[in-house]
Protein backbone atom coordinates (compact mmCIF):
# COMPACT_ATOMS: atom_id res chain seq x y z
CA UNK A 1 0.00 0.00 0.00
CA UNK A 2 1.09 3.45 -1.14
CA UNK A 3 2.24 5.66 2.18
CA UNK A 4 -0.14 8.73 2.37
CA UNK A 5 1.70 12.00 0.56
CA UNK A 6 0.71 15.24 1.16
CA UNK A 7 3.50 16.91 -1.34
CA UNK A 8 4.33 15.72 -5.10
CA UNK A 9 6.96 17.36 -6.30
CA UNK A 10 9.13 16.97 -9.65
CA UNK A 11 11.39 20.10 -10.78
CA UNK A 12 8.73 22.71 -12.05
CA UNK A 13 5.40 21.08 -10.38
CA UNK A 14 4.13 21.09 -6.76
CA UNK A 15 1.18 19.39 -6.10
CA UNK A 16 -0.68 19.58 -2.28
CA UNK A 17 -3.32 17.59 -1.08
CA UNK A 18 -6.11 19.50 0.07
CA UNK A 19 -6.33 18.52 3.41
CA UNK A 20 -9.81 20.37 4.07
CA UNK A 21 -11.22 17.92 2.16
CA UNK A 22 -9.79 14.88 4.54
CA UNK A 23 -10.99 12.20 5.46
CA UNK A 24 -13.44 12.24 2.38
CA UNK A 25 -12.14 13.29 -0.41
CA UNK A 26 -8.69 12.70 -2.17
CA UNK A 27 -7.56 16.25 -4.14
CA UNK A 28 -4.42 17.62 -5.19
CA UNK A 29 -4.16 21.43 -6.01
CA UNK A 30 -1.54 22.77 -7.80
CA UNK A 31 0.48 25.39 -6.56
CA UNK A 32 2.89 27.04 -8.48
CA UNK A 33 3.38 30.46 -7.21
CA UNK A 34 4.48 31.92 -3.89
CA UNK A 35 1.10 33.91 -3.81
CA UNK A 36 -0.58 30.53 -4.05
CA UNK A 37 1.71 28.56 -1.37
CA UNK A 38 0.28 31.56 1.03
CA UNK A 39 -3.00 30.84 0.42
CA UNK A 40 -2.78 27.03 0.43
CA UNK A 41 -0.53 27.72 3.83
CA UNK A 42 -2.68 30.25 5.47
CA UNK A 43 -6.38 28.46 4.74
CA UNK A 44 -4.58 25.54 5.96
CA UNK A 45 -5.38 23.54 2.99
CA UNK A 46 -1.60 22.48 3.72
CA UNK A 47 -0.83 21.99 8.18
CA UNK A 48 1.50 21.15 10.34
CA UNK A 49 5.29 22.66 10.59
CA UNK A 50 7.98 21.12 8.25
CA UNK A 51 4.79 20.31 5.70
CA UNK A 52 4.33 24.45 5.74
CA UNK A 53 8.22 24.84 5.42
CA UNK A 54 8.25 22.93 2.03
CA UNK A 55 5.22 24.22 0.46
CA UNK A 56 6.81 27.47 0.81
CA UNK A 57 9.90 26.72 -0.75
CA UNK A 58 8.60 24.65 -3.12
CA UNK A 59 6.38 26.66 -4.78
CA UNK A 60 9.06 29.66 -4.90
CA UNK A 61 11.35 26.84 -6.75
CA UNK A 62 8.28 26.25 -9.03
CA UNK A 63 7.87 29.68 -9.83
CA UNK A 64 11.56 30.32 -10.22
CA UNK A 65 12.19 27.15 -12.65
CA UNK A 66 8.74 28.87 -14.85
CA UNK A 67 10.70 31.62 -15.26
CA UNK A 68 8.87 34.99 -12.79
CA UNK A 69 12.45 36.10 -11.99
CA UNK A 70 12.98 38.86 -14.87
CA UNK A 71 15.82 40.27 -13.11
CA UNK A 72 18.73 41.19 -15.39
CA UNK A 73 21.41 41.11 -12.53
CA UNK A 74 22.71 38.87 -9.67
CA UNK A 75 21.80 41.34 -7.23
CA UNK A 76 18.32 42.02 -8.62
CA UNK A 77 18.03 38.03 -8.04
CA UNK A 78 18.59 37.94 -4.83
CA UNK A 79 17.05 40.70 -4.00
CA UNK A 80 13.43 39.14 -6.07
CA UNK A 81 14.23 35.89 -3.95
CA UNK A 82 14.31 37.48 -0.52
CA UNK A 83 11.35 39.45 -0.93
CA UNK A 84 9.29 36.48 -1.92
CA UNK A 85 10.93 34.37 1.02
CA UNK A 86 9.44 37.55 3.12
CA UNK A 87 6.57 37.79 2.19
CA UNK A 88 5.98 33.97 2.42
CA UNK A 89 7.31 34.24 6.30
CA UNK A 90 3.96 36.02 6.74
CA UNK A 91 1.48 33.09 6.13
CA UNK A 92 1.78 31.58 9.43
CA UNK A 93 3.44 32.85 12.90
CA UNK A 94 3.70 30.14 15.52
CA UNK A 95 5.60 27.52 13.80
CA UNK A 96 9.57 28.17 12.76
CA UNK A 97 10.52 25.49 10.68
CA UNK A 98 9.24 27.74 7.89
CA UNK A 99 11.67 30.76 9.10
CA UNK A 100 14.59 28.14 9.13
CA UNK A 101 13.95 27.33 6.20
CA UNK A 102 13.79 31.12 4.92
CA UNK A 103 17.43 31.36 6.93
CA UNK A 104 18.72 27.94 5.09
CA UNK A 105 17.53 29.34 1.49
CA UNK A 106 18.39 32.66 1.69
CA UNK A 107 21.96 31.75 2.91
CA UNK A 108 22.17 29.00 -0.27
CA UNK A 109 21.64 32.25 -2.39
CA UNK A 110 24.09 33.95 -0.48
CA UNK A 111 26.75 31.35 -1.28
CA UNK A 112 26.38 31.34 -5.14
CA UNK A 113 26.89 34.77 -4.86
CA UNK A 114 29.83 34.74 -3.34
CA UNK A 115 31.32 31.64 -5.93
CA UNK A 116 29.80 33.34 -8.85
CA UNK A 117 29.25 37.11 -8.54
CA UNK A 118 32.30 37.81 -11.83
CA UNK A 119 30.61 35.10 -13.81
CA UNK A 120 28.44 36.00 -16.85
CA UNK A 121 25.65 33.62 -16.35
CA UNK A 122 25.61 34.13 -12.22
CA UNK A 123 21.73 34.34 -12.15
CA UNK A 124 20.96 31.28 -13.30
CA UNK A 125 23.64 29.89 -10.85
CA UNK A 126 21.30 31.54 -8.23
CA UNK A 127 18.44 30.48 -9.29
CA UNK A 128 19.89 26.57 -9.98
CA UNK A 129 21.00 27.05 -6.17
CA UNK A 130 18.17 28.33 -4.82
CA UNK A 131 15.72 25.29 -6.40
CA UNK A 132 18.65 22.62 -5.26
CA UNK A 133 18.28 24.37 -1.60
CA UNK A 134 14.61 23.93 -1.46
CA UNK A 135 14.61 20.27 -2.75
CA UNK A 136 17.04 19.12 -0.50
CA UNK A 137 14.50 20.67 1.92
CA UNK A 138 12.23 18.17 1.21
CA UNK A 139 14.89 14.83 0.70
CA UNK A 140 16.08 15.78 4.07
CA UNK A 141 12.83 16.30 6.06
CA UNK A 142 12.18 12.36 5.10
CA UNK A 143 15.36 11.06 6.37
CA UNK A 144 14.83 12.87 9.26
CA UNK A 145 11.63 11.44 9.91
CA UNK A 146 12.97 8.18 9.54
CA UNK A 147 15.56 8.77 12.43
CA UNK A 148 13.26 10.56 15.07
CA UNK A 149 10.84 7.63 14.21
CA UNK A 150 14.37 5.31 15.34
CA UNK A 151 15.38 7.15 17.95
CA UNK A 152 12.29 7.36 19.60
CA UNK A 153 10.88 4.19 19.30
CA UNK A 154 14.55 3.26 20.45
CA UNK A 155 14.60 5.13 23.78
CA UNK A 156 10.89 4.28 24.59
CA UNK A 157 11.89 0.68 24.67
CA UNK A 158 14.75 1.47 26.96
CA UNK A 159 12.37 2.99 29.39
CA UNK A 160 9.55 0.52 29.49
CA UNK A 161 11.83 -2.77 28.68
CA UNK A 162 9.67 -3.05 26.18
CA UNK A 163 9.78 -6.04 23.84
CA UNK A 164 7.05 -8.42 21.63
CA UNK A 165 6.05 -9.25 25.23
CA UNK A 166 5.16 -6.41 26.86
CA UNK A 167 4.26 -3.61 24.48
CA UNK A 168 3.23 -0.15 25.25
CA UNK A 169 0.42 2.39 24.31
CA UNK A 170 0.80 5.73 23.49
CA UNK A 171 -1.48 8.41 23.25
CA UNK A 172 -0.80 11.41 20.39
CA UNK A 173 -2.24 14.55 19.82
CA UNK A 174 -2.95 16.96 16.52
CA UNK A 175 -1.23 15.71 13.28
CA UNK A 176 2.43 14.34 12.69
CA UNK A 177 2.16 11.69 9.85
CA UNK A 178 2.74 11.72 6.35
CA UNK A 179 0.28 15.02 6.41
CA UNK A 180 2.07 17.04 8.47
CA UNK A 181 5.59 16.42 6.57
CA UNK A 182 7.15 14.90 3.63
CA UNK A 183 6.08 11.74 4.63
CA UNK A 184 6.70 9.18 7.68
CA UNK A 185 6.13 11.80 10.53
CA UNK A 186 7.38 12.63 13.58
CA UNK A 187 5.65 11.85 16.73
CA UNK A 188 3.70 9.65 14.71
CA UNK A 189 7.09 8.31 12.60
CA UNK A 190 7.54 7.11 16.02
CA UNK A 191 4.43 5.17 16.57
CA UNK A 192 4.63 3.94 12.80
CA UNK A 193 8.21 2.77 14.04
CA UNK A 194 7.15 1.14 17.24
CA UNK A 195 4.51 -1.03 15.17
CA UNK A 196 7.13 -1.76 12.98
CA UNK A 197 9.05 -3.19 15.51
CA UNK A 198 6.30 -4.65 16.79
CA UNK A 199 6.28 -2.55 20.14
CA UNK A 200 3.28 -0.80 20.38
CA UNK A 201 0.25 -2.38 21.64
CA UNK A 202 -2.38 0.70 20.65
CA UNK A 203 -2.74 4.32 19.82
CA UNK A 204 -5.09 6.43 21.17
CA UNK A 205 -5.21 9.90 19.02
CA UNK A 206 -6.67 12.88 20.29
CA UNK A 207 -9.56 14.65 18.60
CA UNK A 208 -7.79 17.64 19.02
CA UNK A 209 -10.86 20.13 18.87
CA UNK A 210 -11.50 23.40 17.81
CA UNK A 211 -9.85 22.53 14.59
CA UNK A 212 -9.91 18.29 14.79
CA UNK A 213 -6.17 17.38 13.25
CA UNK A 214 -6.77 14.42 15.36
CA UNK A 215 -10.11 13.30 14.39
CA UNK A 216 -9.98 14.38 10.67
CA UNK A 217 -6.35 13.50 9.85
CA UNK A 218 -4.50 11.40 12.98
CA UNK A 219 -7.30 8.77 12.78
CA UNK A 220 -7.55 8.41 9.05
CA UNK A 221 -3.56 8.08 8.89
CA UNK A 222 -3.64 5.52 11.62
CA UNK A 223 -7.00 3.65 10.27
CA UNK A 224 -5.19 3.97 6.25
CA UNK A 225 -1.72 1.66 7.70
CA UNK A 226 -3.98 -0.29 9.94
CA UNK A 227 -2.05 1.02 12.69
CA UNK A 228 -4.43 -0.40 16.16
CA UNK A 229 -6.43 2.93 17.55
CA UNK A 230 -8.98 4.85 18.87
CA UNK A 231 -10.07 7.93 18.94
CA UNK A 232 -10.82 9.68 22.05
CA UNK A 233 -11.81 13.65 22.65
CA UNK A 234 -9.43 16.10 24.13
CA UNK A 235 -11.54 15.84 27.56
CA UNK A 236 -11.35 12.04 27.96
CA UNK A 237 -6.97 11.88 28.28
CA UNK A 238 -7.47 12.25 32.20
CA UNK A 239 -10.24 9.61 31.98
CA UNK A 240 -8.07 7.52 29.77
CA UNK A 241 -4.45 7.50 32.06
CA UNK A 242 -6.76 7.13 35.66
CA UNK A 243 -8.31 4.20 33.68
CA UNK A 244 -4.49 2.50 33.07
CA UNK A 245 -2.64 3.84 35.96
CA UNK A 246 -2.78 0.34 37.73
CA UNK A 247 -1.38 -1.38 34.84
CA UNK A 248 0.85 1.55 33.58
CA UNK A 249 -0.66 0.28 30.17
CA UNK A 250 -0.43 4.26 28.71
CA UNK A 251 3.16 4.20 28.17
CA UNK A 252 3.85 7.58 26.78
CA UNK A 253 2.50 10.71 25.05
CA UNK A 254 4.27 11.46 22.37
CA UNK A 255 3.40 14.82 20.28
CA UNK A 256 5.05 16.92 17.92
CA UNK A 257 6.45 20.80 18.18
CA UNK A 258 5.63 23.86 16.45
CA UNK A 259 8.60 25.01 18.08
CA UNK A 260 11.17 24.23 20.61
CA UNK A 261 12.79 27.01 22.04
CA UNK A 262 16.51 27.01 23.73
CA UNK A 263 15.43 25.92 27.46
CA UNK A 264 13.09 23.20 25.74
CA UNK A 265 9.64 24.87 26.13
CA UNK A 266 7.80 23.66 23.59
CA UNK A 267 4.90 25.53 20.81
CA UNK A 268 2.57 22.57 19.77
CA UNK A 269 -1.31 22.64 19.03
CA UNK A 270 -3.77 24.00 21.84
CA UNK A 271 -4.19 21.13 23.82
CA UNK A 272 -0.64 19.50 24.01
CA UNK A 273 -0.03 21.92 27.49
CA UNK A 274 -2.92 20.19 29.23
CA UNK A 275 -1.90 16.96 28.12
CA UNK A 276 1.52 17.35 29.48
CA UNK A 277 0.20 18.34 32.76
CA UNK A 278 -2.14 15.15 33.37
CA UNK A 279 0.74 12.90 31.93
CA UNK A 280 2.98 14.53 34.97
CA UNK A 281 0.05 13.62 37.48
CA UNK A 282 -0.57 10.00 36.39
CA UNK A 283 3.32 9.34 35.67
CA UNK A 284 3.03 8.78 31.86
CA UNK A 285 6.18 9.91 30.24
CA UNK A 286 5.60 13.41 27.76
CA UNK A 287 7.63 13.28 24.58
CA UNK A 288 8.01 15.80 21.63
CA UNK A 289 9.06 14.48 18.62
CA UNK A 290 10.88 17.26 16.66
CA UNK A 291 13.44 17.89 13.86
CA UNK A 292 15.94 19.99 14.24
CA UNK A 293 14.24 22.62 11.65
CA UNK A 294 11.99 23.34 14.51
CA UNK A 295 14.17 24.18 16.89
CA UNK A 296 14.43 27.74 17.48
CA UNK A 297 17.99 28.63 19.55
CA UNK A 298 17.30 32.64 19.19
CA UNK A 299 14.22 32.31 21.52
CA UNK A 300 15.09 31.85 25.21
CA UNK A 301 11.98 30.63 26.49
CA UNK A 302 8.56 30.02 25.47
CA UNK A 303 7.08 33.41 26.82
CA UNK A 304 8.98 34.53 23.43
CA UNK A 305 6.72 32.46 21.02
CA UNK A 306 3.94 34.42 19.41
CA UNK A 307 1.14 32.48 19.61
CA UNK A 308 -1.45 32.32 16.55
CA UNK A 309 -5.15 33.17 17.14
CA UNK A 310 -7.80 32.32 14.83
CA UNK A 311 -11.26 32.91 13.84
CA UNK A 312 -14.32 32.77 16.00
CA UNK A 313 -15.89 30.46 13.31
CA UNK A 314 -13.69 27.54 14.17
CA UNK A 315 -15.30 26.81 17.64
CA UNK A 316 -18.42 27.99 16.77
CA UNK A 317 -19.27 26.18 13.32
CA UNK A 318 -18.00 23.00 11.95
CA UNK A 319 -18.11 21.21 8.35
CA UNK A 320 -17.92 17.50 6.94
CA UNK A 321 -19.39 15.36 4.96
CA UNK A 322 -23.20 14.34 5.08
CA UNK A 323 -24.12 11.72 6.82
CA UNK A 324 -27.13 9.70 5.20
CA UNK A 325 -30.33 8.53 6.98
CA UNK A 326 -28.94 4.87 6.37
CA UNK A 327 -25.61 5.65 8.13
CA UNK A 328 -23.55 5.69 5.01
CA UNK A 329 -21.32 9.25 4.29
CA UNK A 330 -21.88 10.76 1.08
CA UNK A 331 -17.98 12.65 0.60
CA UNK A 332 -19.49 14.59 -2.37
CA UNK A 333 -22.10 16.65 0.30
CA UNK A 334 -20.55 18.83 2.85
CA UNK A 335 -22.32 21.13 4.81
CA UNK A 336 -21.45 23.81 7.31
CA UNK A 337 -23.31 23.72 10.58
CA UNK A 338 -23.43 25.92 13.79
CA UNK A 339 -22.67 24.23 16.69
CA UNK A 340 -22.59 27.46 19.45
CA UNK A 341 -24.88 30.63 19.57
CA UNK A 342 -22.92 33.10 17.08
CA UNK A 343 -23.38 35.91 19.46
CA UNK A 344 -20.97 34.30 22.14
CA UNK A 345 -17.48 35.77 22.37
CA UNK A 346 -14.74 33.22 21.46
CA UNK A 347 -11.21 33.25 22.33
CA UNK A 348 -9.19 31.02 19.90
CA UNK A 349 -5.34 30.24 20.22
CA UNK A 350 -4.09 27.96 17.68
CA UNK A 351 -1.24 26.50 20.18
CA UNK A 352 0.12 26.54 23.30
CA UNK A 353 3.41 26.88 25.14
CA UNK A 354 4.40 23.55 27.38
CA UNK A 355 7.43 24.38 29.49
CA UNK A 356 10.63 21.87 29.85
CA UNK A 357 9.78 20.50 32.92
CA UNK A 358 6.94 18.65 31.82
CA UNK A 359 8.62 17.29 28.91
CA UNK A 360 10.58 14.08 29.38
CA UNK A 361 12.49 13.82 25.97
CA UNK A 362 12.83 15.46 23.35
CA UNK A 363 13.24 13.60 19.85
CA UNK A 364 15.18 15.08 17.06
CA UNK A 365 16.80 13.44 14.05
CA UNK A 366 20.09 13.34 15.51
CA UNK A 367 19.01 11.55 18.95
CA UNK A 368 17.21 11.71 21.42
CA UNK A 369 17.93 14.87 24.09
CA UNK A 370 16.76 14.45 28.11
CA UNK A 371 17.34 17.04 30.59
CA UNK A 372 20.57 17.93 32.20
CA UNK A 373 21.13 17.89 36.19
CA UNK A 374 20.06 21.22 35.96
CA UNK A 375 17.07 20.78 34.64
CA UNK A 376 17.50 22.12 31.14
CA UNK A 377 17.74 21.07 28.41
CA UNK A 378 20.85 21.42 25.86
CA UNK A 379 21.03 21.14 22.19
CA UNK A 380 24.87 21.75 21.60
CA UNK A 381 24.95 17.98 20.84
CA UNK A 382 21.91 17.62 18.46
CA UNK A 383 22.67 21.23 16.29
CA UNK A 384 26.44 22.10 17.22
CA UNK A 385 26.91 24.95 14.70
CA UNK A 386 23.79 26.39 15.48
CA UNK A 387 24.51 26.05 19.20
CA UNK A 388 27.91 27.51 18.62
CA UNK A 389 26.73 30.36 16.70
CA UNK A 390 24.10 31.64 18.54
CA UNK A 391 25.20 30.49 22.49
CA UNK A 392 27.61 32.27 23.97
CA UNK A 393 28.62 30.21 27.08
O1 LIG B 1 -2.34 24.42 12.88
P1 LIG B 1 -1.68 23.22 12.26
O2 LIG B 1 -2.67 22.19 11.78
O3 LIG B 1 -0.67 23.59 11.20
O4 LIG B 1 -0.90 22.59 13.45
C1 LIG B 1 -0.21 21.39 13.32
C2 LIG B 1 0.41 21.04 14.61
O5 LIG B 1 0.31 21.70 15.59
C3 LIG B 1 1.25 19.86 14.62
O6 LIG B 1 1.09 19.19 15.83
C4 LIG B 1 2.65 20.33 14.48
O7 LIG B 1 2.84 21.10 13.35
C5 LIG B 1 3.58 19.28 14.68
S1 LIG B 1 4.67 19.04 13.39
C6 LIG B 1 4.58 17.58 12.61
Amino acid sequence: MATLEAIKYSRGKLLVLDQLRLPHEHHYDEVSTSEEAFDCIRSMRVRGAPAIAIVAALAHAVELHNGSCTATSPDEAVSYINSRLDYLRESRPTAVDLFNAITLLKAAVRAAVVEGLAHPEAKDAILAAYIEAAENILAKDLENNTSIGAFGAAWLQEQYSAGPERKISVLTHCNTGSLATSGHGTALGIIRSLHAQNLLQHAYCTETRPYNQGSRLTSFELVYEGIPSTLITDSMAGALFALHRESSNIGAVIVGADRVVRNGDTANKIGTYSLAVLARHHGVKFVVAAPTTSIDLETQTGAGIKIEERKKEELTQISGAVVNPDGSVDARKTARVAIADQRIGVWNPAFDVTPHDLIDAIVTEKGTVVKGPDGHFNFSQVMPDRWAAIVKE
